[in-house]
């Protein structure tokens, strides 16, 4: 466990800190230890026992208790955490934290620590809209706290409204990006081996291809490769054999992905070939659907006259083409993976055009996005996706392209446990 990233979590009195058990559960499967401190109102709702247990650690209680300031005090606690985590947050908690208020281990803790709070607040909704707790939310925002959710729906006290507090697997969602992003981004490595896709061989291409005009000249695209590498490194983090057929791109390898470089649509259509059989192919690249016939071995010259006058017309560049890697393996006859899936770049009418790309190619899943220019698509941090699959389309929000990866591998992975 010496390389888990380490959360401390503050379980503050709620209905929702019974979803702490389910929540430590989770980071665990990632390799993220959490060590719990439970206040006196958190304990009437989850038992110290039960958490110990999920933790395999003990759990923190008292800031009066000689045994635990000795062998582990509130500075410890703090200095030894990456994170520290306050779900479910309460009205209360969120208000001590605003005022500095330090009258119990959980709120020692807050106002000593210096290292990043994420809290995930739980209440009823009136508690929620109130304007003291706004007002706190503002501040805590303003000093860099972080906050997942809450959600919208109905609540123990039988109204309905926003304060659920967000779910495990959104919450674990966030941590994981958190410790990603802080990794460099792309090298989300938390979940290393055992995880949830432990045992599974998955191919990833990501980036564009270069098409050679001649031994100086290329067609390319737009495409920096971001949104597939992030794609390879969430589904190593999840415990994949990952490998990435990376298109030239300026990505660093995410680590603990191998990495194949290739060029052109041809050579990652090989380089793919000689990665099967796989168990998940997804198909991130933008691929050029065409190359340059048969192009020259020396430069193409522009020839002039004396006069600078131009001698000769403009070269014809005759194109053929592609192989199309995608669908090539999605209709496999032999050894064909249990899920391959595909992008769709659209530029208008998004998701009937991917709908019908899904079906023309054979692939399981199309993610469309929209590539037009202004979008930012290509080339930038975030993007907004349609998942497509056979059941219908799922819209999700515009995310970071790493958390898309995350998010795409998380389907990927309840899917195969159920399918495969
Ligand atoms: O790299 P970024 O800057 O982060 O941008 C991300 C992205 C926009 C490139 C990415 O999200 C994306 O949409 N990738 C697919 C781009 C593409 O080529 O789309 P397409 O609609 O032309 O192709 C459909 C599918 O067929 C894609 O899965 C593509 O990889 C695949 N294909 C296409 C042609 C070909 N010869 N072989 C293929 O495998």
């Amino acid at each position: 466990m010496s390389n888990w990233k380490r959360v401390l979590l503050i379980i503050t009195g709620g209905i929702a800190a019974y979803k702490s058990l389910e929540l430590i559960r989770d980071l665990q499967r990632r390799k993220i230890a959490v060590r719990c401190i439970l206040t006196r109102a958190g304990a009437e709702f989850v038992t110290p026992m039960a958490l110990a247990a999920l933790s395999g650690d003990k759990v923190y209680q008292d800031i009066f208790s000689l045994t635990d300031e000795s062998e582990m005090g509130h500075i410890e606690l703090s200095r030894d955490a990456d994170l520290i985590v306050v779900a479910p947050a309460t009205a209360n908690i969120i208000a001590k934290m605003r005022a500095g208020i330090a009258d119990d281990l959980a709120s020692t803790t807050l106002l000593a620590t210096g290292k990043p709070v994420v809290i995930a607040p739980a209440m009823n909704v009136r508690m929620w809209e109130h304007a003291a707790t706004q007002e706190n939310i503002g501040v805590l925002k303003d000093r860099g706290i972080s906050l997942i959710g809450p959600n919208e729906g109905d609540m123990a006290c039988n109204e309905f409204g926003m304060g659920r507090m967000a779910e495990p697997s959104k919450i674990v969602e966030e941590i994981t990006t958190f410790f990603s992003v802080r990794a460099g981004d792309t090298t989300p490595r938390l979940g290393a081996r055992n995880g949830v896709l432990s045992g599974r061989r998955a191919v990833v291409t990501s980036g564009p291809t270069h098409e050679a005009v001649d031994p100086v000249r290329y067609l390319a695209n737009h495409s920096s490769g971001r949104q597939g590498h992030a794609i390879a490194a969430a589904l190593a983090s999840l415990g994949a054999e990952t490998i990435l057929v990376a298109g030239p791109t300026q990505q660093p390898d995410p680590a603990g992905v191998t990495v194949k470089n290739v060029q052109s649509a041809v050579e990652m259509m090989a380089a793919c070939q000689a990665e099967l059989p796989a168990d998940i192919v997804i198909c991130a690249a933008a691929v050029a659907d065409w190359r340059v016939a048969n192009p020259p071995q020396e430069k193409i010259k522009k020839e002039r006259g004396k006069n600078g006058n131009k001698t000769s017309a403009p070269p014809v560049l005759q194109l053929e083409e592609n192989p199309d890697i995608l669908a090539s393996i999605s209709t496999l006859k032999t050894e064909r993976p249990a899920l391959v899936v595909g992008f769709a770049a659209e530029t208008n009418s998004v998701i009937e055009h991917a709908k019908s790309k899904r079906i023309s190619k054979g692939c399981d899943w199309i993610v469309a996005n929209d590539v037009s220019p202004g979008t930012g698509t290509f080339g930038g941090g975030h993007n907004t996706v349609h998942v497509i699959d056979g059941d219908g389309v799922e819209d999700w929000p515009v995310m970071s392209k790493e958390k898309i990866g995350f998010r795409l591998a998380e389907r990927i992975a309840q899917y195969l446990e159920t399918f495969s």
